[in-house]
């Protein structure tokens, strides 16, 4: 870290952590998150009118814990970055209009920018500097999708997407089903320790010849899980539950890593970059890891704190983003739910 790389803080409200990063270049300062997941924990799932109030709370505590932790005062600061989206309207809009007036009132750039592009940008503070092009897996309670980056702050191309459920979603559906609570992931990894992933074979969406190679469906896979489940119940049988997650978290996990070698090769990629909440699951690690040393690919996976929603990312893209010279925003930035992959900054 050098004193003349820009000290970035970021603000990330796009579903329900508060978060904000503050980072110097590549080098990480402060990652300070307020989660709100415990208030919608009784509901079995993010409750939007929730997340906003919790934002709107937890916004200015956070910006002063982070600057705490950092060491440095809010006058230090070069840059502001911001996730402009995509996510839940009303939590972009806090931290939104938060960026727009720390912007205004320290006269400084801010940067408005895809929330998927920031969980991809993140690994810069963990591995150094992202090499380009990559592919990236972003798996997470709100996406999956596979993308091609050449360029994190400027060219992000989608290859593939989730037809249906995200993966997250798809753990977080299927704890339900086996009375695990929420959020599911990580309850389901646990879990999945004591259990045999072949006790079940469960079905892998969209492996066909014919279907499309690069995109996800995990919506029959939850179904399975949940009618395998039922005739448990109807036989009056005790369910496996471990058993049954390690076997759903197997195929969950087949796929993903199946599809994202295929991509890399297919496409010449020789690094492979694994990012969002799922990313943080014990098992996609393991066989991601067997998967890309086997076909001769760099495999990056940001350390789980880092995976999930935080503003350390956020920030890690503004710098990067300074880095290279990007123009700011202006201060009209968005909130836009429905961001596209593609628009890197608003
Ligand atoms: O990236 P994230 O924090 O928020 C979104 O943008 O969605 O991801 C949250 C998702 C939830 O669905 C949660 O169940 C899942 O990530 N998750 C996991 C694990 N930890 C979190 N899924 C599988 N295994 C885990 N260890
Ligand atoms: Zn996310």
């Amino acid at each position: 870290m050098t004193a003349d790389e820009p000290l970035v803080l970021g603000i990330e409200t796009s579903c329900d952590e508060t978060g904000i990063g503050i980072v110097r270049g590549t080098t990480l300062l402060a990652d300070a998150v307020a989660s709100s997941v415990d208030e919608h924990a009784r509901y079995g799932g993010v409750v939007p009118e929730v997340a906003s109030r919790a934002h709107l709370e937890a916004m200015v505590p956070t910006v002063h814990r982070a600057l705490k932790d950092a060491g440095v005062a809010m006058s230090d600061i070069d840059a502001i970055a911001v996730t402009s989206g995509p996510g839940l309207a009303g939590a972009l809009l806090v931290g939104v209009a938060a960026a727009k007036g720390y912007a205004m009132a320290l006269d400084k750039p801010v940067y408005g920018v895809n929330h998927l592009a920031a969980h991809v940008c993140v690994d810069q503070l963990e591995h150094g500097r992202l090499p380009e092009p990559c592919m990236a897996l972003l798996v997470s309670g709100g996406h999956s999708s596979l993308l091609m980056v050449p360029d994190v702050t400027s060219d992000v191309r989608p290859l593939g997407a989730t037809i249906d459920d995200a993966a997250g979603e798809a753990f977080d559906k299927v704890a339900r089903v086996l009375g695990l609570g929420f959020p599911g992931g990580p309850v389901i990894d646990r879990r999945a320790r004591e259990g045999d992933a072949d006790a079940i074979a469960f079905p892998r969406g969209l492996t066909g010849p014919r279907d499309a190679a690069y995109d996800f469906s995990f919506s029959g896979l939850k179904t399975a899980v949940a009618r395998w489940v039922e005739a448990r119940g109807r036989d009056g049988r005790p369910v496996p539950v471990a058993d049954v997650a390690a076997s759903f978290q197997e195929a969950v996990v087949d796929v993903l890593t199946r599809k994202a070698v295929r991509a890399c090769r297919e496409n010449g990629v020789e690094h492979l970059l694994i990012g969002g909440g799922v990313a943080a699951n014990s098992r996609l690690r393991a066989m991601a890891a067997e998967r890309c040393a086997a076909a001769g690919i760099t495999l990056r996976v940001p350390r789980p704190g880092l995976c999930t929603d935080n503003g350390a990312m956020v920030a890690a893209l503004g710098a990067e983003m300074v880095r290279r010279d990007r123009p700011p925003s202006t201060l009209g930035i968005p909130a836009d739910s429905s961001m596209p992959v593609t628009v890197t900054q608003a």
